[in-house]
């Protein structure tokens, strides 16, 4: 990172009693103005990681540091910090513009003062409009809009997001994934978002967060993380990738299934190394007979943009291809067995075994 960091976790541990490890030594850099997901399977500890930076959770062992400064001794309504839970619990018996100033009147802020920033809020989420609409006459993504607006209003210098997005339907919630990263843009405020769903990462994140079991897996960009995952979990979670058992043979390649590929980084492991191949469908194609690996076409899936194939290599291992539709005419028929080859220009991932 190249300036200070505006948040910090070190060593972040959460014992939640019992033998359950909410969180295990998790250290964590976010930087002022950031876009950071932390994505994972369900349990790994992402909303306890939110609940630990908010003050609602304190940590077992560790430091919550803001501008270098240790906040873990900060109740939570005194931390510069705002959250958007998954739920959006709007007040029903408010309109929108009175949901969205209830932090600000709470804090005693003259009257004057909340109706204007209620309204540069709601002009930001696109809301303006809205003001004194009741929120049960409000469809489920503008009540979002409501929610993200009462949050941003009180100016926090970080925004927490719960699976914000979880209970909209597919169209909104990706026109929502580019409403908020654009909002985060606008405001410069950094923004947190907890999610599940690794295709929303992926495309509103500047980094993420790979987390499984109370631990960090890699913190990386969203192309780094699909390029180079740094481990096996990270590798079968981001995408769909092609996991083969191979060994690193004398010249720097690995061999396995079938194949013989030259990998970065194999080079500096001793012969005989054993070693997990990481392959994207993308990067596979079907190459003349006899070289390659072969392999049993079972099937073909139509994809829309793609077909995906799947097979087997010689040992057993299932492997997917994609390729492209105007591809379609020189694929083998299923139960045909090609060469399957890697890509020019494409590369395999080295991965521990
Ligand atoms: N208050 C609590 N008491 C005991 N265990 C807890 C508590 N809160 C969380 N846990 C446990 O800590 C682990 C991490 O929980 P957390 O809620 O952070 O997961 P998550 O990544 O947000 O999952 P999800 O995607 O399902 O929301 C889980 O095993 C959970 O059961
Ligand atoms: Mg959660």
């Amino acid at each position: 990172m190249a300036t200070d960091p505006l948040l910090s976790l070190r060593g972040v541990s959460k014992d939640f009693g019992g033998g359950v490890f909410g969180l295990k030594d998790i250290d964590l850099d976010i930087a002022s103005g950031e876009f950071v997901s932390l994505l994972g399977p369900s349990g790994c500890g992402k909303t306890t990681t939110l609940r630990v930076i908010a003050g609602f959770e304190t940590p077992t062992s560790g430091q919550v540091l803001l501008n270098g400064r240790e906040i873990g001794h900060l109740p939570a309504n005194r931390r510069p910090v705002n959250t958007v839970f998954q739920d959006y619990a709007v007040f029903p018996h408010m309109n929108v513009a009175e949901n969205v100033g209830f932090g600000l009147s709470v804090r005693g802020t003259a009257r004057a003062e909340i109706a204007r920033k209620v309204a540069e809020a709601l002009d930001l989420v696109g809301l303006g409009d809205k003001a004194e609409r009741p929120v049960s006459a409000l469809s489920g993504g503008q009540r979002q809009r409501v929610a993200l607006a009462r949050a941003i209003v009180c100016e926090p210098q970080v925004l927490l997001l719960d699976e914000p997005l979880s209970a909209l339907d597919a169209s909104l919630r990706e026109q929502m994934q580019i409403e908020l990263k654009s909002l985060q843009h606008r405001l410069g405020t950094t923004f947190i978002l907890v999610t599940h769903d690794q295709t929303e990462a992926l495309s509103i994140s500047d980094r993420i967060v790979v987390m499984n079991g109370g631990r960090i897996e890699q913190i990386a960009t969203p192309d780094e993380l699909y390029d180079r995952p740094a481990t096996r979990f990270v590798a079968g979670f981001i995408g769909t990738m092609n996991l083969l058992p191979g060994r690193v043979t004398g010249d720097g390649r690995v061999e396995g299934s079938g194949f013989a590929l030259p990998v970065e980084g194999a080079g500096s492991l001793a012969t005989g190394t054993a070693v997990t191949l990481g392959l994207r469908p993308e990067d596979l194609t079907f190459a003349p007979a006899g070289s390659g690996a072969p392999l049993r076409v079972e099937t073909t899936v139509f994809h829309g943009h793609s077909l995906r194939v799947i097979g087997r290599l010689n040992d057993g291992a299932e492997v997917v291809l994609d390729v492209r539709r105007s591809h379609a005419a020189e694929l083998p028929a299923d139960g045909a067995t090609a060469a399957l080859a890697l890509r020019p220009g494409a590369s395999a991932i080295l991965l521990p075994a």
